[in-house]
């Protein structure tokens, strides 16, 4: 991508002020917009939080800007406490930001700011940014289905989709098809209405702003982006897949990633390997992890796995290379020669090695953009948040995987390991996960429809600082 000269008033060289969620999911794409907006010519300053807090070092060309945020101890890793921790963490550090924004004003001039964007999931951010005059962007790192879904909210309870009813799991949202009741963010059991309060802030927080940035694109969502226009009655930018115009490489990790995975795919045969990986906040039981892993050996299919810290219910977040091996205690002994299990993988990467052919996951929406964009047909686990939703839209729309349900048993996951590795079924997914690869590449190449996108958000946000 040609590499503009965007110069603000006077002849300055534009900013761009970003401010990312602190959690892997939420970082990732964050940084990737960042890599873009660089090689636009922008020069960038990240704000960001004491947790999860990104290493100045692995990106010499921006700045940094720590914003105390109050919170003690390291980031949750049980979902409610994360919810909780997200809001929490978003009033404990508005103060401290309008300190940070306002000393940022003062040495850079007002006029060589373009815009802030926030994470969607920033409201006080979005808040103190509007007092201070600085024009805001929201980005809303989950689906465009998943963003109109956040807007129903209040219609979903007029309606009694929401709170869920065990007996109308199974029926479907007219309003948001192919939405079912179950794939709904916030299905489960009451959340104490934190969830709620969550969704209701992001909304907040767009309609603040003056436009809201997507990692996906028109081949995947063109329906949802259309119904989003409508919905939200401001500039969308569908302007994904991020990750094919700034790969993340090692620099938005939070652990360390282990890349003698690479060299060991490279013995595989093309399209032969299960890659396996829940992303970097889903859980799963002992027990889960053992059928898994049990159902995984009794496939015979070439495995590549992330055990990482803390993926464990109840184990431990420290990042101890070790911790994982006595939970697999026997496993990769069965497994050797076939298997590899790592603490964190550098995964774009991975999903793009010739010789995976499969993806187990929790269908977060980086993994399920990731995994599509290369090719890769998956098996879905979801466990919370957005994940059932965009498992139902690989099963049941872009039919590219399909989702694994209910209680997991050894005989199951063999046998949908199989079906995905070794099917024709599962063949005829990899065709059409081929086929969205192929839109993907149209999508980025040079004067695609993501280009284009690209293009009318740098034009957007020279305009809001005029
Ligand atoms: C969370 C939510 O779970 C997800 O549903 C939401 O859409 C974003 O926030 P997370 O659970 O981490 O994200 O999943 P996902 O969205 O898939 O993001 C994980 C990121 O970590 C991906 O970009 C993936 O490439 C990266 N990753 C994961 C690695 O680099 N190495 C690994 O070993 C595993």
């Amino acid at each position: 991508m040609a590499a503009q000269s965007n110069t603000g008033h006077g002849g300055r060289r534009w900013h761009v002020l970003l401010f990312p969620l602190p959690y892997q999911g939420h970082i990732n794409p964050m940084l990737h917009l960042a890599g873009l907006l660089h090689a636009r010519g922008f020069a960038i300053t990240v704000f960001h939080t004491h947790n999860n807090a990104p290493d100045p070092a692995r990106h010499p060309d921006y700045r940094f800007v720590p914003v105390p945020d109050g919170m003690s101890g390291p980031a949750p890793v049980a979902i409610l406490d994360v919810v909780a921790h997200i809001i929490a963490m978003g009033r404990a550090c508005e103060a401290a930001f309008r300190d940070c924004l306002a000393a940022f004003l003062e040495e850079y001039s007002r006029d060589a700011v373009a815009c802030l964007v926030a994470d969607t999931h920033l409201l006080p951010v979005f808040e103190v940014a509007t007092t201070l005059r600085v024009p805001t962007l929201s980005l809303r790192t989950g689906s465009a289905a998943c963003c109109s879904c956040f807007l129903a909210y209040p219609m979903l309870f007029e309606k009694d989709y929401l709170p869920v009813q065990e007996s109308q799991r199974d029926m479907p949202v007219i309003e948001l098809p192919p939405y079912r009741v179950r794939d709904l963010v916030a299905v489960a059991e009451d959340h104490g209405g934190l969830e709620r309060e969550l969704i209701a802030r992001a909304v907040a927080a767009m309609k603040l702003s003056s436009g809201v940035i997507l990692n996906t694109f028109d081949a995947l969502e063109r329906r949802e982006l259309e119904r989003l226009r409508r919905d939200l009655a401001m500039p969308v930018f569908d302007i994904g897949p991020l990750h094919k115009f700034s790969p993340a490489g090692d620099s938005s990790r939070l652990l360390r990633q282990d890349r003698t995975c690479l060299d060991w795919l490279d013995a595989w045969p093309p399209e032969s390997v299960l890659y396996v990986s829940f992303g970097s906040l889903a859980c799963v039981s002992a027990r889960d992890l053992a059928e898994t892993a049990w159902g995984i050996a009794g496939s015979g299919v070439p495995f590549l796995w992330v055990v990482r810290p803390g993926l464990v219910r109840g184990s431990s977040a420290d990042p101890d290379p070790d911790d994982h091996h006595h939970l697999l205690e026997g496993f990769e002994a069965a497994t050797r020669g076939r298997g590899m299990v790592v603490a964190w993988a550098p995964q774009e990467e991975v999903l793009r090695h010739r010789s995976v052919g499969g993806f187990w996951t929790h269908a977060g929406w980086n993994s399920t953009a990731e995994s599509v964009c290369e090719g890769v047909p998956m098996l879905c686990r979801p466990c919370f948040g957005d994940q059932m939703g965009n498992a139902r839209y690989v099963e049941h729309l872009w039919r590219v995987g399909f989702e694994v349900g209910g209680g997991l048993e050894k005989g199951s996951v063999e046998a949908a390991v199989r079906r995905l590795m070794t099917d024709r079924d599962g063949a005829e997914m990899r065709a059409r996960a081929g086929e969205l690869k192929k839109a993907a590449a149209e999508y980025t190449r040079k004067g695609g429809s993501s280009c284009l996108a690209i293009d009318k958000l740098v034009a957007h946000m020279i305009s809001l600082s005029d």
